[in-house]
């Protein structure tokens, strides 16, 4: 594999899409274990957009009935003592009293699955199950469990597999880290 120039950074080759596949496998397992005699359907829910093309890998690989939705979430600015609030958007699907396993691309602070999470039980969730398929676990100093983790990955900027630089670098089947990063 090649470096990847997007803008002014270079990114160099970090996780090849086969070692990906194994993680989709993985966690694939593990949610049809706890979901395969659900009473209730459960809603997988795409985190726009980074998590489009993990969520396709996912959903291919669950073993029981589900239903699919997506979300896309909006920030804004200076409206509460914190400076953000966030808002839900796109959210079409029902999700009273149902479970839903939020799809995400990575966990990095975990602010974005932190807000979702509150806001999903806002909404009335039956149950809400986070399921990433990156985490960083030197960053992430949160208390919400992430159910279902696909890969822990170092502290560094990656692209790739859905996850942009300034909105570029979606389509790269593999992920690609930052250059600089990996020298340090
Ligand atoms: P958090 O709120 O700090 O956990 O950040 C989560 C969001 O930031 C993710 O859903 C991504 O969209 C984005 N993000 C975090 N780390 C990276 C990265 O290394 N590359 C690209 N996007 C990232
Ligand atoms: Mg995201």
């Amino acid at each position: 594999m090649n470096k990847v120039v997007i803008k002014d950074k270079t990114f160099v080759p970090y996780i090849k899409y086969e070692e990906l596949e194994k993680a989709f496998d993985k966690v694939a397992e593990q949610i049809t274990a706890d979901f395969k005699d659900s009473r209730e359907i459960p809603i997988l829910l795409c985190v726009l957009n980074g998590s489009v093309m993990f969520c396709a890998e996912l959903m291919k690989r669950l073993e029981f009935p589900v239903e699919f939705s997506s979300v896309r979430l909006a920030s804004y600015e200076g409206t509460t003592s914190t400076g953000v609030t966030r808002k839900v958007l796109g959210l079409t699907t029902a999700i009273k009293n149902r479970p839903v396993i939020v799809v995400e691309d990575i966990v990095d602070t975990g602010k974005t699955i932190c807000d979702l999470y509150d806001l999903l039980m806002d909404a009335g969730a039956g149950q809400v199950k986070i399921c990433t398929m990156l985490y960083k676990p030197e960053v992430y100093k949160r208390d919400l469990k992430l159910d279902y983790i696909g890969m822990a990955i170092d502290n560094g900027f990656i692209v790739g597999f859905g996850l942009d630089y300034d909105q570029l670098g979606r389509n790269l089947k593999d992920i690609f880290i930052l250059e600089d990063t990996q020298n340090k």
